[in-house]
């Protein structure tokens, strides 16, 4: 008798809590029996020799977005989606940005004729404020949470993105108002901007001097900041890309007080330092991203964050732009640091580099690299239960993986309209072999095996998992009370 439309044979599934062995039957797109043995299904896939994870949830990356300076991203949703499909992902939730004077709505729509005709992969989208009015306060931003956009990046920093301390205030407002969570970009401007300023005119251009400028503790300050604000209406907030250990400190004081703050941090600061951007000429704008990579202090205070719980997620904050005119170089063949389109692509080697260097190496166990790469995503932005686990009844989202396989990183194994990548000639084990999403099967031996457009997008519901790091305890003050969460 055929029960299933798919069983997954003969592997180790790893959830965020669990490691067995197990067979997994699959019908109309869900997880419908995970047991010892299971038969009678239209396709099988034997998982000898590999792990069976939950499918990734890139959280963190810009598809087919304007920059703040208007520069479009290198990867639309067809080649961003299989790209992160190769790298073992089966949801993304990029963001859907709105610049000044746009209507929240027609930004959204924008962003759903972008991907719908193109993702192979399921997605959402968290929205982008920029322009705070009390249209955008009182009735778009509401209404939209309600409909399922139940997050949103706000920016201290970047000319045309920042928000003010009030701006912010209102916008951390309507979140608690309606449970949605606040992503912020911490970074202080006016440091930036001031350091900035005294390097160029001192002719310190070259792209080394963004890390200059991006100074650490424009970080702290505003991660400190962000926190107060946070703090101050009660609500949570999500810190994203953090890059030092000052600001994994903050934070981790900010959860050991009870503070519902989420925080995240992404490959670049675990492998590349600002040295990679200090190089001859200009390949250094390959590496210029904000924050700026660090140094190897900051790398094992990295380490340390997602194996003690002060980083909910590992993202890649995947920035794609291709080394030309149409990107990095946009300004011309030469440009100075400010000039550079800011960021780096990661989306297809996230859970590789992540497997490799936190799993193989020891660091970090199997059940934690599930956490970062998928179920707290699935957790914090409203995705779960349905995404991010391995259970009866989820959506049939997974990646198996074959933990053997060695790869020498080099762009031409990877699917993304870059050109490069960061990380070209490192050495990884463990690599993504066969992706399944609600059922299909997306990537196998290789191969993409389904049409652009086959993703769906993901209506959120309002709310969120807090997930308290482990080795902290909740405050015996509830933190509130001496706060003023009562004036909205
Ligand atoms: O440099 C970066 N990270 N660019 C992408 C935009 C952002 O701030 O996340
Ligand atoms: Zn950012
Ligand atoms: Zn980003």
């Amino acid at each position: 008798m055929i029960d299933f439309d798919l069983i997954i044979t003969g592997g180790t599934i790893v959830t965020a809590t669990d490691t067995f062995k197990a067979d997994i039957g699959i019908k109309n797109s869900q997880i419908t029996s995970i047991a010892d043995r299971l038969e009678g299904a239209q396709h099988i896939i034997n998982a000898q020799d590999r792990y069976v994870f939950p499918g990734g949830i890139e959280a963190h990356c810009h598809i087919e977005q304007e920059s703040g300076m208007g520069i479009m991203a290198a990867d639309d949703y067809r080649s961003g989606s299989i790209s992160a499909a190769f790298g073992g992902n089966t949801t993304i939730v990029p963001f859907a940005a709105q610049h000044r004077g746009q209507s929240l709505r027609e930004v959204v729509q924008i962003y759903h004729d972008r991907a719908g005709p193109k993702s192979i992969i399921d997605y959402a989208f968290h929205l982008i404020i920029s322009d705070v009015n009390d249209k955008i306060l009182g009735q778009e931003l509401p209404a939209l949470i309600k409909d399922g956009y139940t997050s949103f990046k706000i920016f201290l920093t970047y000319p045309m993105l920042k928000l003010s301390d009030g701006d912010m205030l209102s916008v951390l407002a309507v979140a608690r108002e309606n449970g949605a969570i606040t992503m912020v970009h911490a970074e202080n401007d006016d440091v930036i901007s001031w350091l900035s300023k005294r390097l160029l005119d001192s002719g310190n251009i070259a792209p080394k001097f963004h890390a200059v400028s991006h100074a650490r503790i424009a970080e702290s300050e505003a991660s400190n900041r962000a926190i107060q604000l946070a703090r101050l209406l009660d609500t949570p907030i999500f810190i994203v890309h953090v890059s030092t250990s000052e600001a994994a400190s903050i934070i981790r004081k900010a959860q050991g007080d009870g503070l519902k703050i989420f925080a995240e941090t992404c490959p670049q600061y675990l492998f590349l330092t600002s040295d990679d951007i200090d190089i001859e000429g200009m390949e250094g704008a390959k590496f210029c991203c904000s924050p700026p990579p660090r140094d190897k202090f900051d790398q094992e205070a990295m380490w340390q964050g997602l194996i003690n719980g002060t980083f909910q997620l590992f993202s890649s904050d995947h920035a794609p732009y291709r080394f030309d005119e149409t990107g990095k170089l946009h300004a011309g063949p030469n440009p100075q640091f400010k000039k550079i389109a800011n960021g780096v692509p990661g989306i297809e080697l996230r859970m590789p580099l992540l497997f490799s260097e936190g799993v193989c190496k020891g660091r970090i166990s199997l059940n934690k690299f599930v956490e970062l790469t998928s179920t707290n995503a699935a957790k914090v932005y409203g995705l779960s239960p349905k995404k991010g686990s391995i259970a009866v009844g989820c959506d049939a989202d997974i990646v198996i993986w074959d933990p053997k396989r060695e790869v020498t990183v080099s762009y031409d194994l990877l699917h993304d309209n870059v050109g490069y990548t960061p990380y070209e000639g490192m050495s990884i084990k463990g690599w993504p072999e066969t992706v399944v999403s609600r059922g299909r099967i997306v990537i196998a031996k290789g191969q993409l095996k389904v049409k652009p457009g086959s993703g769906k997008f993901i209506q959120r519901s309002p709310g969120y998992e807090f997930i308290r790091p482990a080795g902290i305890s909740p405050p015996e003050i509830d933190p509130k009370t001496n706060f003023g969460a009562k004036i909205i």
